[in-house]
């Protein structure tokens, strides 16, 4: 069936056509991978937050962060799985230097761009580094500290990880504020880790041995908090300032602390999301960015604490209205996209149904042809069997009677001749006579025969032309001579000799001739035959008009018709199936002409072929 498989491809080449039709540009993916070192305190749960959320903003930023729980070799190994996923851009900010080096250095040299936040390694091996000057924070926390303990004093340093990078600059930076100066002393407090559990230990135990300290500089503000809270208890919080770093806003953020009047000034250590997002993406593009990003950092304390909150407080706002805005964009483009994806499916259907539509209608067309061909052919091939049954019967009983009599004349001839009395000049002039009507009428036959077939099989076609009237009728009148004079009926034609038609010769010819034949058939001894032609208004006529036995009007109205073979018998006990006469009604039709009859029972009949001038 190439036409369905026609439809089913264009159907198919729509379908592929529309779903590749691009609503929106698709810009390429960027896969960056974070690996955290822990995601258990604020401040780390809060720079988490800040690259879930910058990451959001770009919907071609596929971020994955992995938390390595405060595990220097959990550490490694998420780093190792960002290289072995082939990520586009690698952050890390390293729990320690040394440990992280390494691996950090082996992702570099593979070609993946690598940004380091907040902490560093100890080479220079990555690409861009972002974070605070850890350096000038000490120093910063150093000078406030000079401020407030006014030339002299103790001061108990609380360490974040000492082999991680910040521990170590915001010492340096805070140690070379007071080198050379032997007012101040700064003592060693130890180790506190960064977090206020590991803090407390340490601080209980050097302040329970010695509490004459007038400051405590932690590395963050978890653990100077932890050291007032111990100094609180100890009942000497009072006698010492605290200063700690990062200055969270929030509760639970060390600007509260300040406000709460437990620490007496923080710094501010920004964690950086946002610009690291920021740096991914352009690194991606390949564009220039420099090896070193440095964030701003402030200095919070009792007098600007206030302003400080309430700017954060409005930027957290801001914040929140941004994220609405954002998740309201995607919910949009989800809502678009589903549309998008409905209207692409109601389109395939729709197209899907007008093909399908299109294949029936043309289905239908082509089963309606060959339908109608297949009634044609069925038509033609009930002609065909019509005319076989009408030759088997025509055979079968008009051509048999005149042959068969035609025999019994040749053998009684022949058996008279060889007997002792043989036949007369008259008797053979009888014997003659009969041969001769036989004859003629087995020609006739066969001659209707043809014509009636050619008809049936459409082979038939009218040839008009222009001729006198007089030949046809005289040469078929001559025709029955024999007959005439065998049944002693005279045939009178009434016509003017230079009377000229137009019309299809044979077809007139052969017109003539069944209704003459007919009515000699019908006709007795002494009767006349009248052949009239004439013009009439629209054209003109030919009727033959006998005096012989004449029809009922039952039989005249059924002459045609082809299921009645009246199989009447002449007055010579001639026979027939009366194909003649439906053979002239159909040569009458073919020619756009008409047979009309009249007859009175015992009275004689009337055949009138009327053709009209038109056509
Ligand atoms: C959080 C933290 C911060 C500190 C930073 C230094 O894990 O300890 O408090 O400022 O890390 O890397």
């Amino acid at each position: 069936m190439p036409g369905f498989k026609k439809t089913v491809f264009v159907y198919l080449l729509l379908i592929s056509t529309c779903s590749y039709l691009p609503v929106e540009p698709v810009s390429q993916n960027i896969s960056i991978g974070f690996s955290q070192l822990t995601s258990n305190d604020l401040w780390r749960q809060t720079m988490n937050a800040e690259f879930e959320r910058f990451a959001m903003l770009y919907p071609e930023v596929n971020l994955e962060i992995r938390d390595a729980n405060d595990v220097s070799t959990q550490q490694i190994k998420d780093v190792e799985y960002f290289i072995d996923k082939k990520v586009d851009v690698l952050i890390v900010s390293p729990k320690e230097a040394d440990a992280l080096t390494p691996v950090v250095e082996k992702a570099y040299k593979l070609g993946i761009p690598v940004i380091l936040v907040d902490r560093k390694t100890s080479s220079d091996m990555f690409t861009t580094f972002i974070g605070a000057d850890n350096v000038e924070i000490g120093q910063q926390a150093g000078n406030y500290t000079k401020f407030l303990l006014k030339g002299s004093g103790r001061i108990l340093e609380i360490y974040g990880t000492k082999t991680s990078s910040p521990a170590q600059e915001r010492h340096e930076g805070f140690f070379e504020e007071f080198e050379g100066d032997e007012n101040y002393e700064i003592v060693d407090g130890g180790d506190g880790k960064w977090f206020a559990k590991s803090a407390e230990q340490k601080i209980r135990e050097v302040l329970e041995e010695d509490q004459n300290f007038d400051l405590v500089y932690a590395h963050n503000d978890v653990m100077a908090e932890t050291a007032y809270k111990v100094a609180t208890e100890l009942g000497i919080e009072d006698n010492m300032y605290f200063i700690g770093i990062d200055a969270l806003p929030g509760k639970e953020g060390g600007a509260q602390m300040v406000k709460d009047g437990k620490l007496d000034a923080t710094f501010r250590y920004l964690t950086g999301g946002r610009v690291a997002i920021e740096t991914a993406i352009a690194l991606f593009k390949g564009e220039d960015v420099p090896k070193n990003i440095t964030l701003n950092t402030a200095l919070i304390n009792t007098e600007n604490v206030d302003i400080y909150q309430n700017e954060e407080e409005r930027i957290q706002e801001q914040q929140k209205i941004l994220e609405q805005q954002q998740q309201a964009i995607t919910d949009q483009l989800l809502k678009f996209e589903n549309q998008r994806l409905l209207l692409t499916l109601i389109f395939t259907l729709l197209v899907g149904a007008i093909l399908i539509l299109i294949f029936l209608i043309k289905a239908s067309r082509a089963k309606r042809k060959i339908n109608a061909e297949l009634k044609s052919t069925n038509n033609h091939l009930n002609r065909m069997v019509e005319t076989n049954n009408e030759i088997n019967s025509v055979i079968g009983h008009d051509i048999k009677t005149p042959i068969n009599s035609t025999l019994a004349i040749a053998e009684m001839m022949s058996d008279s001749l060889n007997s002792d009395e043989p036949i007369d000049i008259e008797e053979i002039q009888n014997f003659s006579s009969i041969i001769q009507v036989s004859v003629k009428s087995i020609s006739d036959l066969t001659n209707d025969l043809f014509n009636w077939s050619r008809i049936q099989a459409g082979d038939l076609k009218i040839r008009k032309e222009h001729f006198k009237i007089a030949e046809i009728v005289d040469q078929t009148v001559d025709l029955f001579e024999t007959m005439t004079s065998f049944k002693s009926i005279s045939i009178e034609t009434i016509l003017e000799k230079d009377f000229e038609v137009y019309a299809d010769k044979h077809i007139v010819a052969t017109i003539v001739r069944n209704f003459l034949s007919n009515a000699l058939k019908f006709s007795s001894k002494g009767d006349t035959i009248y052949l009239k032609c004439e013009e009439i208004n629209d054209g003109w006529c030919i009727s033959v008009k006998d005096e012989g036995v004449g029809m009922s009007d039952e039989v005249c109205q059924k002459l045609f018709h082809k299921e009645f073979h009246p199989s009447r018998i002449g007055t010579k006990k001639e026979v027939g199936t009366g194909l003649g006469l439906r053979l002239s009604k159909k040569m009458a039709d073919l020619h756009k002409a008409t047979i009309e009859v009249q007859s009175i029972l015992g009275k004689g009949s009337t055949f009138t072929f009327r053709i009209p001038n038109v056509g």
